[in-house]
């Protein structure tokens, strides 16, 4: 098992080039299931959860070869199975976002239900439902959903609530429905956004991915085509807080400053400086931060992928911050590892109380999810001696290299198989 051993105190400098983003990228390579032919896509980060996505398209019948810098091809001309297994769906739960493409293209899905992972049940009621007033037959038995329709017709879907991948799922199907659907409490992420890009380029005819109210007139057939992932805007905000943190001074680029305006007007309240340059976010921070409260929301909101880290931050803020997360049940799995690290942290339910400046030593910490062993890391930056950051696959499920992107900046991380 690999763990990542951090020597505290770099402050980091320099500049480093933000990879494509994954959660833009996993729903993308699943819509390659609407047409028939080769998708080429670029950017397409190196990380543990799109190669599992690469996977479960290569068992579906696709061919997907993964070329140099970045880039995948799909061929779904010999797609020929629609059953995507627990062993793949268990290790990723996005897995789910072939649900709507092989229902809408094959007539017929049958998909491991996801199960919970450490933050939360995370259901796909709303995945379903929708589905289901497009007119596919669900039936729920030994732990999968299988779906059947002969060809699925348009509906209006409420969204009991906003979500990334039901929005996603249901925008895919519907593309190749009979007549329209509207996807009202829909999802504003970017990567919503940019999922109706590349479907629009395939030939759906999609309008106001971005807003909560989103209209897809279907179409018979959707035609393979070529993209370039956009960056990852929850990686950026990652690294603009550990320049953040560490009182640096660090060019983040190719980050799109639209996506990340709740996270910079946070960095900015706790008194870290950010400007545009080069195509990017200039982060300095060079008095004391400021303590900030924070609550996780739906997009354009403060995103809850940014909530473990900015807790290393209030963790290093002189005063009080309260940070409550809204969208996630168990999403404070990092709170008992940063303490054992010395810092002062009172769990309310959904709600923590960070009292700072702490001073945090180095110690053997767990990861348990993909953003707790963001912020484990970053602690490590900031702590006395040195952190050991056990069970860092969580890590690289969801970040490309992130460890070789912080020594490029100054940062004393390396990897190791075990002991300090
Ligand atoms: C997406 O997950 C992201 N993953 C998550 O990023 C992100 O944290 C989340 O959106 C919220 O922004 C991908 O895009 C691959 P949701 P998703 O459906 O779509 C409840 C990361 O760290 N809900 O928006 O699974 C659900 O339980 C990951 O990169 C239902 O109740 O999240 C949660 O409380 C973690 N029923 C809330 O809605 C449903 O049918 C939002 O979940 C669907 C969701």
């Amino acid at each position: 098992m690999q763990n990542i051993v951090i020597k505290g105190g770099a402050r980091l400098s320099g500049e480093v080039r933000v990879s494509g983003s994954k959660n833009a990228a996993l729903p993308i390579l699943a819509s390659s299931l609407l047409c028939s032919g080769r998708c080429l896509y670029r950017n397409v980060p190196a990380l543990g959860d799109v190669r599992t996505m690469q996977r479960l398209l290569d068992d579906l019948g696709a061919e997907v070869t993964t070329g140099s810098a970045g880039t995948t091809v799909v061929d779904t001309s010999t797609v020929d199975n629609v059953e995507a297994a627990y062993d793949l769906v268990k290790t990723m739960r996005a897995s789910v976002v072939v649900l709507g493409p092989l229902t809408a293209r094959h007539g017929r899905a049958r998909v491991s239900l996801p199960g919970g992972c450490a933050i939360g049940a995370r259901p796909i009621d709303q995945h379903l439902k929708g589905l289901a007033a497009m007119g596919a037959k669900i039936e729920l038995a030994h732990g999968y959903v299988t779906t059947r329709a002969r060809r699925l017709h348009g509906a209006t879907i409420v969204f009991d609530m906003v979500t990334v991948t039901g929005t996603e799922n249901l925008m895919m199907a519907a593309a190749l429905a009979d007549g329209h659907t509207t996807l009202e409490n829909a999802a504003r992420e970017p990567e919503v956004e940019e999922l109706a890009r590349v479907l629009n380029k395939m030939g759906a005819r999609i309008r106001g991915a971005g807003t909560h109210l989103i209209d897809i007139e279907g179409v018979d057939e959707l035609h393979p085509v070529e993209h370039a992932i956009i960056p990852d805007r929850i990686e950026a905000g990652t690294l603009l807080v550990a320049a953040a943190i560490t009182r640096g001074n660090v060019l983040v680029r190719d980050c799109l400053p639209e996506h990340l305006e709740a996270v910079v007007a946070k960095l900015r309240a706790a008194g870290a400086e950010v400007t545009p340059e080069d195509g990017g976010l200039r982060v300095r921070a060079k008095a004391a931060l400021k303590p900030v409260d924070i609550s996780t929301q739906p997009f354009p909101g403060f995103p809850t992928d940014m909530q473990a880290q900015f807790m290393v931050l209030a963790i290093r803020a002189s005063g009080q911050s309260v940070i409550t997360e809204t969208i996630f049940e168990n999403r404070f799995m990092h709170v008992p590892e940063l303490q054992r690290m010395g810092a002062d942290i009172q769990v309310e339910g959904r709600t923590v109380i960070v009292r700072g400046p702490c001073k945090l030593t180095g110690a053997q910490v767990m990861a348990t999810d993909l953003r707790a062993s963001a912020s484990l890391v970053l602690a490590g930056l900031v702590a006395e001696g040195k952190t050991e950051v056990r069970r860092i696959y969580h890590l690289d499920r969801g970040y490309d290299r992130l460890d070789k992107k912080l020594r490029a900046l100054g940062a004393d991380v390396r990897r190791s198989k075990g002991g300090l």
